[in-house]
């Protein structure tokens, strides 16, 4: 079985984060959202992964190469522009070929692993296995309507949902898809639409099983979905404390301090993970938050936060939460008259000041 891993896209809602870098690549408890796939397709036995790609830009490959180091054989497959979920599929024939697959949105984080869902698709003799995960807010996602226990409509992103279940980014197929997705014609919003794929298959009467996902799912599409997913990562950490916490700090809860960490004179209350080289001077680090490596923290307060590398958040009187801060932010205090708040802001950023 290979995998076809989505990383391309628009990443609209991230904006202004993926002005600069793709949003597969932002770091969930400091590791990118796209090697949470990675590892989720390692662990189920798979080593071919084909990984869609915008045509610009190269940071997925330069981060996994060949995928050698990661232990896996990675192909890139580019897309020539985000036409959509089941463009992705299309445009993956040659490298899929005849053989069964998994379809993973590279932007989506679950608990547990997949291989369960890959034992349920071959133990039912599925053409397709969908998964599934209740959701307050269907309407956002493609919706099962559920009869006797069978899938007998899928509609994308309903007014009024049939179900509370949203179908997730974790797809396994075997060929008959390719057929779907080359059968169906461009939605209103000009994309090739993985629920009308899934509905071309229930109309031709193949076998479409689902599975619930049990654990949490997240689908990081939004400033605040990273937050979540990161909170619930985190959750699940064990302590390991590599760097050097002095006599005057404290640590509470589970925690990851890498070498080359320093935590001087502060209060660290976890869960929170801090990367190599990072420096937390006179500060307090509160619960769910993740900072990357090289960032400097000094008399601030951080909580529930995604801070990436090289970051620097400086005397700062009220404290920092529920941020997300790209690579080399710097929040600083203004050193001399007036005292203003001075801003150098990239485009589409939000600063919210008190
Ligand atoms: P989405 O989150 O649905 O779309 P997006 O990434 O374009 O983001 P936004 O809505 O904020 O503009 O995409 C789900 C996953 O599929 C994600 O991994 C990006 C990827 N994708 C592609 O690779 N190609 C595509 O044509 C589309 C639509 C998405």
């Amino acid at each position: 079985m290979k995998a076809l891993i989505t990383a391309g896209g628009h990443g609209t809602r991230l904006r202004p984060i993926t002005h600069t870098q793709n949003k597969h690549l932002i770091p969930i408890a400091n590791k990118p959202i796209l090697s949470y796939a990675l590892d989720y397709v390692r662990e189920a036995g798979i080593r071919e992964v084909g990984i869609i790609t915008n045509q610009e830009g190269s940071e997925v490959r330069d981060m996994y190469g060949t995928g050698k180091k990661i232990g896996l054989s990675i192909t890139y497959i580019p897309q020539e522009k985000p036409a959509g979920l089941a463009d992705c599929v299309r445009i993956a024939e040659s490298f899929i070929g005849g053989e069964p697959f998994v379809f993973y949105l590279g932007d989506n984080i679950i608990v547990g692993g997949i291989k369960r869902f890959i034992s349920e698709f071959y133990t039912n003799k599925s053409n397709c296995h969908l998964v599934l995960a209740k959701v307050p807010d269907p309407e956002r996602f493609g919706v099962p309507e559920i009869k006797a226990n069978r899938i007998v409509r899928i509609e994308e992103k309903p007014k009024k949902p049939k179900s509370d279940y949203a179908v997730t980014g974790i797809y396994i197929y075997d060929s008959s898809i390719f057929k779907a997705v080359n059968a169906i014609k461009p939605s209103a919003r000009g994309e090739l639409e993985i629920s009308d794929a899934h509905q071309y298959l229930i109309d031709k009467g193949l076998t479409i099983t689902f599975s619930e996902i049990t654990g949490w799912w997240k689908d990081t599409g939004k400033p605040n979905d990273l937050l979540e997913a990161n909170r619930l990562v985190l959750d699940n950490i064990t302590t390991q404390i590599k760097g050097k916490v002095d006599k005057q700090s404290q640590v509470f809860g589970r925690v990851v301090i890498e070498k080359g960490c320093e935590i001087l004179n502060s209060n660290v209350r976890g869960p929170v993970i801090i990367g190599k080289g990072t420096r937390i001077i006179n500060s307090y680090i509160g619960p769910y938050t993740s900072i990357e490596r090289n960032c400097v923290i000094r008399d601030s307060e951080v909580e529930y936060s995604i801070i990436s590398e090289e970051c620097q958040i400086l005397d700062q009187k009220i404290r920092i939460e529920a941020s997300l801060l790209g690579k080399s932010v710097q929040i600083i205090e203004a050193k001399s008259k007036p005292y203003t708040n001075r801003l150098i802001v990239g485009d589409q950023s939000i600063v919210e000041i008190r």
